[in-house]
């Protein structure tokens, strides 16, 4: 089996973080999201692994991810000039996907457990497809299906006005060869994009058998701010282990689960956990409170922060109490320390700035 992750489109509504990388890279738990879809990958024994990758942020990607070695893995890179749907990009890697069975899965989306099971359940009953389903409540912002009491699927919606169960199709996909046909007959939806929801329905309008797998852990999709501060908070409880190595005061105090990586200096601070530091941080006079993530190089003095994402070579001083953040590399978060009434703003575009 082969794999096929889908690492383009133009992460529009993470801007301004994505003007400078692709949504795929952004941290969670100080890790691109990326490296956790590769990661599950790799458990399930697969190595052939295509990337599909926009001309907008291809090249960070590849940077990222380079030749695969770290998961020893094969990558091959394609390039879909544009974003015109997931089986779009399917059609775009057909000459890379030849005849063998692959697993799809967004760049943008982590689930819980990984696809091992996943994976087995498809090589055990052969199925022309298998998709993964989970429970929601915004029914109307993804693919819903409807199952019979096999749980064979027997109708699946792209985003339905009026959707007729809570099984939404979520970001990971096994299909057999038996797609590319499906896709070849599939049209455009009305949001100009070619649907792998409308060629798995044409998979079971011409008599394939579409099973499901209904997943029972959390399934996070980091398109968009809150759910990127969703996604770090989950996983730094779910997921995070103590591990301290960078260097400590003893008028400091780490509670709870914390990971501290090398080079990092902490002084007369609180870090109160989950929380993850990456290397070579300076933490003095502060407060890091749970759900927090802070990148490499930054600097943090005399401030307090919690549920937060901070990435890496950013100066954070004097804030009395940021939270519920997200800031891009680089960035400079001061306050004078006399209290000027007038702010002094240089912010990139797209920047958003709540007072
Ligand atoms: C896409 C699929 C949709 C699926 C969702 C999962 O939606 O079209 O069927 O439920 O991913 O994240 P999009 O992100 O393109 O709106």
């Amino acid at each position: 089996m082969k794999a096929l992750i889908l690492a383009g489109g133009k992460g529009t509504r993470l801007k301004p973080l994505t003007n400078t990388i692709a949504k795929q890279l952004l941290p969670v738990a100080n890790k691109p999201i990326l490296f956790y879809v590769l990661d599950q990958i790799k458990e399930a024994g697969i190595t052939d692994i295509g990337i599909i990758i926009s001309p907008e942020t291809g090249s960070y990607i590849k940077e990222a991810v380079g030749d695969g070695s770290k998961w020893n893995a094969q990558i091959t890179y394609i390039l879909q000039p544009e974003p015109l749907g997931l089986a779009h990009a399917v059609k775009t890697a057909q000459d890379f996907l030849g005849d063998s069975p692959f697993l799809m899965f967004l760049g943008d989306n982590l689930i819980q457990g990984g696809i091992v099971q996943f994976v087995e359940q498809f090589n055990r009953s052969s199925p022309d497809a298998l998709i993964l389903l989970k429970v929601v409540k915004e029914t109307h912002l993804f693919g819903i299906a409807e199952l019979d009491e096999k749980g064979k699927v027997y109708r699946i919606e792209e985003k339905p006005k009026h959707p007729k169960s809570n099984l939404a199709v979520i970001g990971v996909y096994i299909f057999s060869p038996a797609v590319h046909e499906a896709i070849a007959y599939i049209k455009p939806s009305w949001r100009g994009e070619l649907e792998i929801t409308d060629s798995i329905q044409r998979l079971i309008d011409t008599k394939k058998n579409v099973q499901s797998y209904i997943l029972d852990g959390w399934w996070l999709d980091t398109g968009k701010k809150d759910d990127l501060l969703e996604a770090n908070r989950v996983v730094l409880d779910d997921l995070l282990k103590c591990d301290i190595k960078g260097e400590i005061d003893t008028a400091s105090q780490i509670v709870g689960r914390v990971e501290i990586r090398p080079g990092t200096k902490i002084g007369n601070s609180t870090i109160r956990g989950p929380v993850s530091i990456a290397e070579n941080c300076q933490i003095r006079s502060s407060f890091i409170g749970p759900f927090t993530s802070i990148g490499a190089g930054t600097v943090i003095q005399n401030s307090s922060i919690e549920h937060s994402v901070i990435l890496q070579d950013c100066h954070i001083i004097n804030i009395e109490r940021l939270a519920d953040s997200i800031i891009g590399k680089g960035t400079e978060v001061i306050k004078e320390e006399q209290t000027f009434k007038a702010l002094r703003l240089f912010l990139g575009d797209d920047a958003k700035v709540e007072l």
